[in-house]
């Protein structure tokens, strides 16, 4: 299950990658918001998100606002998330393949739809490679304690 989440300025965008997600047999949750003209607390959202990541009930997450920027920052401040902001495919498969990052943050304002989708198709193909970059994950959740 991918949990999907925007604040206003990412409506539209959500919209996109929930029917690239229908299209291609994925499951997910939206947490919200559905509305562009109301404004909502990109934090707020970002948290739903995590949290859903955090317990289990969803394997990874979508996070859209503005830039992507505001997104990122708060869904990192959740204990146990690698939340990855991208803006090119070859970073959205990075995040997977190396950071393990369970969350990618995408800015409707910076990122058009077409590339959007691509973010997210080679992010959700992608696979942690493990090995050397399991140690420095770890050193990332390490980081959490201190
Ligand atoms: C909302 O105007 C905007 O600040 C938000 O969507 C996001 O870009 C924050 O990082």
């Amino acid at each position: 299950m991918i949990a999907i989440g925007c604040d206003h300025g990412g409506v539209q965008l959500k919209t996109c990658i929930k029917q690239y997600l229908e299209e291609n047999n994925y499951a997910y949750e939206d947490v919200g918001v559905v509305s562009a003209d109301t404004p909502a607390d990109y934090p707020d959202i970002a948290a739903l998100v995590a949290n859903k990541v955090c317990d289990g009930s969803c394997s990874c997450g979508i996070l859209i606002c503005g830039t992507g920027i505001g997104m990122s920052i708060a869904a990192n401040k959740v204990k146990g998330i690698r939340a990855a902001h991208v803006t090119d495919t070859f970073s959205a498969r990075m995040a997977k393949e190396h950071n393990n990052a369970q969350i990618i943050c995408l800015g409707e304002r910076i990122t058009g739809p077409g590339l959007a989708v691509d973010l997210v198709a080679e992010y959700l193909h992608a696979e942690f490679q493990g090995g050397r970059h399991t140690g420095r994950v770890d050193k990332i959740t390490a980081l959490e304690q201190a």
